[in-house]
């Protein structure tokens, strides 16, 4: 077992497409359902390690917007457990100095869940501990559209100059505007693909892929992630002696 006094060195921002649900419930001859409840266990105890281990941000791909495609009943399943959980867990991110962000289009959602996100939102808002990341009717091709639109509507109205536009500005015209890129990328169920989740900000990010499923993606499994990522060399695009001497430089 990892131990986690051996967790040195963490990611500010763990990302995470929960996925393998469905098959989890399959194999055991379940409802499709049931994978997913089980999944917000999953949930639950992986925000509640994260922020045991002080990672400042967890994003969690909970609903995208071509999952909107599934059948009624399943989308309808899925918009209960956030609302049950987003109810249930507000008492321990209060207590836990857990503040709730969402990225994605969130006018799609019901509204008896979008108030319910709205409200967790503002009721966390000052939350300094760590940020809880929700990507909600989330793409990332729409969302890059979407800063896309908002800069071009300022060139438009004459407050922007386009030469002044830089990655930096464009990053904070985005959904995660402040938050820092994910420094390691997760993804259960062996599926070795992006899925249209945060596009512009994992240019840089340690991708782990495991093909355990979601639902059994326990505190071992993270903590094999978190090592892996702690094994890597990130470099940037640098050599790997022009990466020393700029960490170096850092003072890291
Ligand atoms: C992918 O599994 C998972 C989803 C589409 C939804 C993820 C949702 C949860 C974990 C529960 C709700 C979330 C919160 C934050 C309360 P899949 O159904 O695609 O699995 P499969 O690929 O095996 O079919």
């Amino acid at each position: 077992m990892v131990k986690p006094s051996d967790l040195i060195r963490l990611p500010r921002h763990v990302a995470i497409i929960m996925d393998g649900n469905g098959r989890w419930a399959k194999r055991r001859a379940f409802p499709r359902i049931m994978g997913h409840r089980q999944g917000v266990k999953t949930v639950r105890s992986t925000v509640r390690l994260c922020r045991e281990l002080n990672i400042p941000v967890l994003t969690l791909y909970a609903f995208s917007q071509e999952n909107w495609g599934r059948p009624r009943a399943e989308v309808s399943a899925l918009m209960d457990l956030l609302y049950d959980y987003l109810k249930s867990e507000l008492d321990e991110m209060l207590g836990n100095q857990i503040s709730l962000r969402a990225i994605g289009q969130i006018d799609r959602l019901p509204e008896r869940v979008r108030t319910c996100l709205l409200d967790t939102i503002e009721r966390t808002s000052s939350n300094t501990a760590m940020i809880l990341n929700l990507a909600l009717s989330y793409g990332g091709r729409a969302e890059i559209v979407g800063a896309v639109r908002r800069l071009a509507q300022k060139c438009l109205s004459g407050t922007l100059n386009p030469e002044d536009i830089d990655e930096a500005m464009f990053a904070s015209n985005l959904d995660t505007a402040g938050l820092p890129d994910p420094d390691l990328l997760i993804r259960t169920s062996g599926e070795n693909r992006l899925s249209n989740f945060l596009l512009f900000q994992s240019a840089y990010s340690e991708f782990y892929i495991t093909p355990v499923l979601w639902p059994d993606f326990d505190k071992e499994e993270l903590f094999k992630a978190l090592f892996e990522y702690q094994k890597r060399e990130r470099r940037f695009g640098l050599t790997n002696e022009q990466h020393s001497e700029s960490c170096t430089a850092k003072g890291f």
